[in-house]
């Protein structure tokens, strides 16, 4: 690869991921995660760049090519994997901004290493961008990146979007580092959410700990305007839509269901192995509905796929031991010869095999305590043209916001879940198809590609004049 370029991504993770082997040989794999799902769709259809970690310590690697894209990897340190992905990425901010449902860990040596990593994608992305070129910084573990960028290239057209929840004043309040977050966010043009309580979230919180007015979605510095706004990423529908027609993927459905034990009802969940995905509490559910006799045996399979994943961070590790014991339980205490109610898989499953579970699933069973979208949820609709499936979900996913046909649940109400999974399954079909069609209609309209061409076109068009402070409320908003 050679030259700058005018489109450049930004992210912890370039969307391959190299693994070393024991032995030393190396291989690559698609990167994990909801992020890479949504942007390398857009960048394989944009000409640009994409900069990122690609997944192994200590290894320095020259640009290269792949899939349509240029990727330029940004070496991490196997102690900066340790610091600053493991630790501050991972142990601070994760869990201080999916509403604390773990403990975040608040430590000096972290922060100094984000701080450092952060500075060192500002560096390859300045390298890498041409004049005047638009530059797109993704996600919580890059916050500091485009105040970094804007005082070495203040040329350029900064824009950042957030993938996870932005958190409540109240939560964000108690990191010690409050100020130099934010005040590194507000170096963008325009700084995007997944949801519009994100936006006004952040709003607040730069009004009171920086004092700044803001009007609508305009936050007013002294020299310049940051915009703020919502735009709820989604899926390559499609891309999706065309897979399950491929009658190969019709076909592996109906053998996966046959492999199942053709029970009546397979109940799915795909997610990456993490605490703030309610994984335990879907299990919970089910489990009790063998329990009470409200699902008989043979009747019913939960099928959950488990990616592993942040797999030496501690949270991570306990919730490993937490779920197999759980699975191990509710199968020892409901299997019988020729019937396992839960089938695990701790595995990472290529595109067509995803689709053709999506496919075979009757009811999909999203359920976290917190999460910024949930691209999972809007990827089993996009594989539902024939209309019949259910969707269990979380009223705390950002897909509720636009899903509003699902079964919505509170995952903290075990009864409420195990009462949405019988309505689910119990649904007729007339009821489901009524749900997915709406659903589908929705997802279908508004794609990865709009969500990636409202926020490109937003961070191109002019924001207000600074001058306009003067009329900006304190109080609006
Ligand atoms: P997150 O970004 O928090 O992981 P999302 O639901 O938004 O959550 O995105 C997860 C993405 O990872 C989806 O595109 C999903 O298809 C993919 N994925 C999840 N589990 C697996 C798996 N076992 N194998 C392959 N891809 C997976
Ligand atoms: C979420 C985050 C992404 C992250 C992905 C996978 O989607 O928003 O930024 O890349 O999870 O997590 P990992 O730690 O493996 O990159």
């Amino acid at each position: 690869m050679t030259g700058r370029s005018s489109f450049l991504i930004v992210a912890n993770r370039l969307p391959v991921d190299r693994t070393i082997e024991p032995d030393g040989t190396a291989s690559w794999r698609r990167s994990p995660g909801g992020l890479v799902t949504a942007i390398a769709p857009v960048m394989q259809r944009r000409h640009g760049a994409w900069a990122g970690w690609h997944g192994a310590p200590d290894e320095k690697l020259e640009p290269f090519e792949q899939g349509g894209m240029n990727l330029i990897p940004v070496p991490l340190s196997a102690r900066e994997v340790e610091l600053y992905y493991e630790g501050f990425s991972n142990a601070t901010l994760w869990p201080l901004y999916h509403d604390v449902v773990a403990p975040p860990v608040f430590e000096r040596e972290m922060w100094e290493a984000y701080r450092e990593v952060n500075e060192r994608f500002a560096n390859a992305a300045a390298e890498a961008a041409e004049e005047g070129a638009v530059v797109w910084v993704q996600d919580y573990q890059l916050q500091l990146v485009p105040a970094m960028l804007r005082r070495i290239r203040p040329d350029l057209r900064i824009g950042f979007f957030l993938h996870i929840p932005f958190p409540p004043v109240e939560l964000f309040w108690r990191l010690p580092w409050r100020k130099d977050l934010v005040e590194g966010l507000l170096g963008a043009d325009l700084v995007g959410f997944q949801l519009p309580g994100g936006a006004s979230n952040f709003r607040r919180l730069c009004r009171r700990l920086l004092g700044l007015p803001y009007k609508g979605n305009e936050i007013f510095l002294d020299d310049r305007v940051v915009r703020t706004q919502a735009f709820p990423i989604s899926v390559d529908f499609g891309q999706l839509d065309a897979l399950v027609r491929d009658p190969n993927i019709v076909a592996r459905a109906k053998e996966i269901r046959m492999e199942l034990g053709d029970p009546e009802h397979v109940l799915l969940g795909v997610d990456r192995l993490d605490y703030t995905k309610g994984i335990g509490q879907r299990l919970e559910a089910f489990g009790e509905l063998l329990k009470d006799h409200r699902l008989e045996a043979g009747e019913a399979v939960f099928v959950q796929i488990a990616t592993p994943s942040r797999e030496r961070v501690d949270e991570y590790r306990r919730l490993r031991d937490d779920i197999e014991l759980q699975v191990g339980r509710i199968n020892g205490e409901h299997a019988q010869l020729g019937y396992q109610p839960v089938w695990y898989f701790h595995q990472s499953y290529d595109h067509e095999e995803l689709a053709a579970l999506y496919l075979a699933a009757d009811v999909m069973v999203v359920t976290p305590l917190r999460d910024g979208m949930n691209l999972v949820a809007k990827e089993y609709i996009s594989c539902h043209h024939d209309l019949h499936g259910a969707l269990v979900l979380s009223e705390f996913a950002g897909a509720a916001d636009e899903l509003r046909q699902a079964y919505l649940v509170n995952p903290y109400d075990v009864e409420d879940v195990k009462r949405q999974m019988v309505a689910a399954m119990r649904a007729t079909p007339h009821e489901l198809a009524r749900r997915m069609r709406t659903m589908r209609r929705r997802v279908a309209t508004y794609d990865v590609d709009r969500w990636a061409s409202e926020f490109l076109t937003a961070l191109e068009s002019p924001a207000s004049e600074p001058s306009m402070r003067r009329s900006a409320s304190w109080r609006s908003g």
